[in-house]
């Protein structure tokens, strides 16, 4: 039996210098996707694939995202005498309980690899996640839960991926692909950030990884990678051969909304899938009339 997911890491030490000023004293992933800080579609998607405990790497000006993780005296207490239940019972719902948040800092932008190494001392010999809060996807079956199904079959480490354009393989973590089981594919190896004519395919990672405590072995080496950074995608790459490691094309649509345009693309999307929104998004929209 495969050991359970319990521990997921959320890297969000990021500065967010795309989305200035927006971002200027506010962390980017509290930006909101229709009325939800990007970290809280993480968080939850991670609730949904059985996490229980939540690891952020931070850095300094983020703080805000520890106070949305937690209970407010204030905001409980108005909803609670306006006699406003459901919406207390709401805003508490997703909030983990005492004890299973952890946050650590990051201190230096060393890159993703390091932000990740900043959380070892939270993970014991277990398999945990990772999830960037910049990539948003929208599916039936959350994107994490999708994998944590690929694991228990696999028992290794598996990366979420899609295929994008040739000439966007410089943005991302790109697989060797090996042998294909439905949308299950063998990694035989990985590139971080190649130039179109060198990626070994165009099956890039986004980001929801499923990874084995070994990973740390090698991110301990803090080895600088693409963009002198120290790279997951990297110590990834070193695992490879060692054990099991797959790629799983996710049923779903990913937004990245590190960009202007998915971010906008995305605040679309999600206010389309809801029922009180819809209507009034679709009418503005066919009134635009470009
Ligand atoms: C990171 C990873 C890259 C991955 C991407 C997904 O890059 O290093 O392998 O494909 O996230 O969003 P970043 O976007 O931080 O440059």
């Amino acid at each position: 039996m495969a050991k359970p997911i319990k521990k997921a890491v959320f890297p969000v030490g990021g500065l967010g210098t795309r989305f200035l000023p927006a971002t200027k004293a506010m962390p980017k992933e509290m930006l909101p996707v229709v009325d939800k800080p990007l970290i809280q579609y993480a968080v939850e998607e991670a609730q949904a694939a059985g996490i229980e405990e939540f690891i952020f790497v931070t850095g300094r000006g983020k703080s805000a995202i520890e106070d949305h993780f937690d209970h407010s005296f204030e905001l409980e207490t108005l909803l609670k005498e306006r006699g406003k239940i459901d919406e207390l019972e709401a805003q508490k719902a997703w909030i983990p309980p005492a004890g299973h948040t952890a946050y650590t800092r990051q201190q230096e932008p060393l890159g993703l690899g390091h932000a990740v190494w900043c959380a070892r001392h939270f993970i014991e010999d277990e398999p945990f996640a990772v999830l960037l809060a910049d990539d948003l996807v929208l599916s039936d079956t959350p994107c994490l839960a999708q994998m944590v199904e690929v694991h228990q079959r696999t028992k290794g480490n598996v990366v979420a991926v899609m295929d994008v354009p040739r000439e966007h393989t410089s943005r991302y973590g790109v697989i060797d692909p090996g042998a294909v089981d439905g949308d299950c594919v063998e990694i035989r190896g990985l590139v971080e950030k190649p130039a179109p004519e060198e990626a070994p395919s165009t099956l890039s990672i986004i980001g929801r990884y499923i990874l084995m405590p070994e990973v740390f072995e090698h991110l301990s080496k803090g080895e600088r990678g693409a963009s002198n950074e120290i790279q997951l995608t990297d110590s990834m790459a070193q695992m490879i051969g060692h054990q099991p490691f797959h790629a799983h094309r996710f049923e779903g649509v990913r937004f990245d909304c590190g960009d202007k345009i998915g971010f906008l693309q995305a605040n679309i999307a999600f206010a389309l899938e809801r029922e009180e929104l819809r209507e009034g998004v679709v009418s503005f929209l066919k009134a635009l009339d470009l």
